[in-house]
This record gives C-alpha cells, structure tokens and sequence, in this order.
C-alpha cells in the first residue's frame, strides 16, 4: 500500500478536535479528546439508550434515521464491527461496507489509506475504520478534513483501533462496565494483565481512567517484562496523578483488586514467533485463580478470547463465575457505540 507519510506522522500532523460537551460533526480518534463531564454524559446516554432498547422503545429508529455508516476494516474483528453496525441499526442508520471486504476494494489494486477514506467520505455520514498501523486514524481525519471542504455532505471517522495504538470506543465501554457494576471509578483497584504492550485497549483504557481523574484509584500493571506498558502511557497517567504499580506477579495484587482486566497475548503483532512461545503462558486465568480474587471483583476481557483463559471447561466455569462480566461488557459495546453515534452524527440528547 503506497501511502503518502508514515502513517504514524499523522499523530503529530493532526491534532484531533477536544469534545468539551460537543460531539456533533467530531472524529474520534483518541480518548485524549474526552474530558471527565463527557464521560458522564456518554454513561447517562448509555444508560438511557439501554433502557430504551430493552424496552424496544421505536423512538430510538429516529437517531440516526438516514444516515450512512461505512464499515472500513484492515483488520480482523467480530465485537467492534458487528457492533457499530447493530448500533447504526438500531438508531435507523444504514450501513455500507465494500461488498466482499475491504481487500477486494480497490486496497487490492494498491489504493492508499487516505483515497480508501476519501471514497468512503463521499458515501457516508460516518467510517468507522479499524487499520493495523499507529496514527491510521489520525489520517483519515487529516484527509476526511481536507475532504470535507470540497464536498457537500461532510464525514467523520471513529476508529476501531490503530494498530498496537488505541481503541478509543472500546476504553469508552470498558469504562462504563465498570461504572456500571462498581457505580464508580474512584477508590479501586484496577489491574491489567497480559500484552500490556501490544494492547491497544489497556493502552486507551488506563488513560481514560486517568482523564476520568478517578482519586484514589491504583492501576496494578501485570506483564510479563517485554509486555509491560508503554513508557508514554505510565508518563500520562502518573501525570494525572494515579497511582500506578507494576509486577510480573499476579498474586502480589490479584487479592486487593476490585477489578481484573484480563487480555490475549497478541501473537500477530509479534515479529518473531519464538518470542511469542516464549511468554505465552505467563498469565492463565483458571477458576482456581479467580477464586483467589475479592468476592466482589469483576473480571473484564475485551474478547477474542484464546488459551489465556484455559481450556474450554475453564471457560465454561469463568463464565459461570458471577464475577465474570465480559459478556455484558461486549453488549454495553453496543450501548455505548449507540450513545456516540447518536451524539456525533446528530448531537442529540438521549
Ligand atoms: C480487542 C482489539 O481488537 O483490540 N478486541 C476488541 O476490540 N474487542 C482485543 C484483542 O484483539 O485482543
């Protein structure tokens, strides 16, 4: 794919837009554009919006009622992509996507990121983009920017994560899981285990609690040494004033943590295979671990889910476990991406 700069120069070109209590006509690229009010006014939508769904309320079918969202993802997914277009649904938005994937459009014939965009641009209302390079999206708003002033119907993207860079909507629903069963951010333990490095979701998911300025909560950081953290992250987050602890020994914290986000090791973005084998095991959620947890924890994964949590009767016993929450944390990620929907594409109250 020829592209015009290394796409991570985008992340210095462009500077994405600070919401500040306005979504509308916003792209969504980082969770540095959020502010701690508008977190609060994505969970009250988000509570609102789930509600109304469960109450098959019609109403919600004029959210988005003839707007377009293109479907634009480089890379594999199941929960994101299915659930900005059940979220586009559901408001009475359309949905386009190119008819056999994105790799038989014309990616194929050596399209670049930023004409891909444009074209969607000129279709959509709203792209939600997933792409495996660092500042992909920072990109497409660059040229959707450029885009727009020569179009008639302007477009923003939300990305569906960049690379090992961020996942801005997924940190939004990770979040609001946790509001929802802790009915708070503040005063909590919040440990990360797994590929802290390659992550995008623990990357997006600790500075937003950072940015959420949540007092008194700790960030426990489980990695085996080469997966820890990224420096830059630790930077940002010790800079709001959160405390932060990094182990490569689970059961030094696992007792005092209110909340366990477990993740995958990321053997695709490994470049050498053998380091892959090499830690692939360090952290196996088994049900005699998460029996060791406090009786209140909650244990978070964002999914695709592979042997980090055993084998398939370990999964069946997590899952039976009344502290296992991802299953309602992959549907709040519909509730939630309905709330942004609605308030990027028509700024309405819900
Ligand atoms: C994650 C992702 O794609 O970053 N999944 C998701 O969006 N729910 C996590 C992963 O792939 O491990």
């Amino acid at each position: 794919m020829s592209d015009l700069r290394p796409t991570e120069a985008y992340t210095q070109i462009y500077t994405p837009p600070t919401i500040n209590g306005d979504f509308k006509g916003k792209h969504i690229i980082t969770v540095d554009q959020f502010s701690k009010q508008d977190l609060q006014t994505i969970f009250d939508a988000t509570v609102s919006i789930r509600k109304r769904v469960r109450q098959n309320d019609r109403g919600l079918s004029e959210l988005c009622n003839g707007k377009v969202m293109a479907s634009l993802f480089f890379e594999a997914s199941t929960r994101t992509d299915l659930s900005f277009q059940a979220a586009m649904r559901r408001l009475g938005g359309d949905v386009i996507s190119a008819s056999n994937g994105v790799q038989f459009s014309s990616v194929y014939k050596g399209e670049n990121l930023a004409d891909t965009v444009r074209a969607a641009g000129c279709y959509a209302d709203v792209i939600a983009l997933r792409h495996p390079q660092v500042g992909s999206s920072y990109q497409a708003a660059y040229y959707l920017d450029l885009l727009n002033q020569q179009i008639q119907n302007p477009t923003v993207v939300i990305s569906g994560g960049d690379g090992i860079g961020e996942h801005p909507t997924q940190a939004l629903l990770d979040l609001f899981t946790i509001y929802d069963y802790k009915k708070r951010i503040e005063n909590l333990t919040v440990t990360m285990v797994g590929d802290l490095r390659h992550g995008r979701t623990v990357h997006s998911l600790a500075k937003l609690i950072a940015i959420y300025k949540a007092t008194n909560t700790r960030i426990c950081w489980v990695a085996p040494g080469m997966l820890q953290m990224p420096s830059e992250i630790i930077e940002f987050v010790k800079h709001e004033g959160i405390e932060t602890y990094q182990t490569e020994d689970l059961f030094e914290v696992l007792g005092e943590s209110d909340v366990i986000y477990w993740t995958r090791i990321q053997e695709e973005r490994f470049g050498n295979i053998d380091d892959y084998d090499a830690i692939k095991d360090s952290f196996i959620m088994l049900p005699s671990v998460l029996d060791q947890a406090k009786s209140d924890a909650i244990l978070m994964h964002p999914l695709p889910r592979k042997h980090e949590m055993g084998g398939p009767d370990d999964h069946d016993q997590l899952d039976a476990n009344p502290r296992s929450v991802y299953f309602r944390q992959m549907e709040n990620g519909m509730f939630v991406r309905m709330a942004l929907l609605a308030k990027v594409l028509k700024g309405v109250y819900v």
